[in-house]
């Protein structure tokens, strides 16, 4: 097999890749891509058959910035609702799920901010107002994703402190999170939904989409900022060849107390992905929450009016 046909075949079976795409990755005509790989959709068909349902729209909700006990219930209710409607394939949980004040290297020599709290607590009520919550109103099939976000990776850094309880504490055990099938996220980790990467988020910046697409040069979408926005690429070269960068609005509270009422850019909300695995092609969407309720497809969710 001469070395372009083996990098074209290659690049057919082990991608979603198009002829076009191949040919430009090879350097030669679609032309030659066709002789050597066969039609692309024939090809997707060929894959679907072997691989189920990659021809099956699939729905995943992204849920960002939770920031238990923090968060705001009117907004949970109301996503709660929507996903019960909705009936996801997935539920991804984009990291900072809990606050985790109580081991917090900022509360450090602060008694009174962590007065009362208990780390075990923080886990069980979270575990059962959030994560038990979604699965008692999702499918068993529902792939779970969890994603550790700084306010996680707390945990980690509190123990570089305390290396006696190394493990002891870590959440992934203490919720049991594999056992139960959550697909566990590392730190600055990424979980791809087709061709989008979906990642906790880096920069606090002004212009921090901008710069998340900048540093990654692909699609992403992130949340850790608490603050909705959207930049967008598009390459001269090839018109097709554009990037998104797009971070989510937070369902944590937008004016928690410890914030004092200082300003901020803090807005509520959630996001929802559906993509086609064959091709990997996505379309993203952020819902923002006003005072607890957004509407989706044509139905409202919120408190009643
Ligand atoms: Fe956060």
């Amino acid at each position: 097999m001469s070395k372009l046909k083996d990098q074209i075949v290659k690049l057919a079976e082990s991608t979603a890749l198009t002829n076009q795409e191949i040919a430009k990755v090879v350097g030669c005509s679609p032309k030659t891509v066709l002789t050597y790989a066969g039609s692309y959709v024939h090809r997707s068909q060929t894959k679907a058959d072997i691989n189920g349902n990659a021809w099956e729209i699939q729905k995943t909700v992204l849920l960002p910035d939770i920031h238990h006990p923090h968060y705001e219930p009117k907004v949970m209710d109301s996503i709660n609702q929507f996903i019960i409607d909705y009936d996801p394939n997935e539920i991804v949980y984009m990291g900072d799920q809990l606050t985790l004040d109580c081991i917090s290297g900022w509360n450090q020599r602060k008694p009174l901010l962590k007065e009362g709290q208990r780390l075990m607590q923080d886990y069980n009520s979270f575990d059962n107002e959030v994560l038990k919550a979604h699965e008692s109103i999702t499918g068993e099939d529902t792939k779970r994703v969890f994603m550790i976000g700084n306010h996680e990776q707390r945990i980690e850094w509190y123990t570089e402190y305390h290396p006696e309880l190394s493990g002891f504490v870590d959440i992934t055990r203490h919720l049991q999170l594999r056992e139960r099938g959550y697909d566990v996220v590392p730190f600055n980790g990424i979980h791809k939904v087709g061709k989008l990467s979906v990642i906790h988020g880096y920069y606090w910046n002004k212009y921090h989409a901008n710069k998340t697409l900048e540093a990654f040069e692909g699609n992403v979408v992130y949340s850790h900022v608490h603050n909705p926005q959207m930049y967008a690429k598009v390459s001269p070269v090839d018109r097709k060849g554009y990037h998104m960068a797009t971070a989510l609005p937070c369902i944590c509270n937008i004016k928690p107390d410890y914030k004092r009422n200082a300003p901020n850019f803090w807005i509520n909300g959630f996001g929802i992905v559906e993509h086609l695995p064959a091709t990997g092609y996505f379309n993203l969407y952020t819902i923002i929450i006003i005072d607890g309720s957004f509407m989706w497809n044509g139905t409202y969710y919120g408190k009643d009016l």
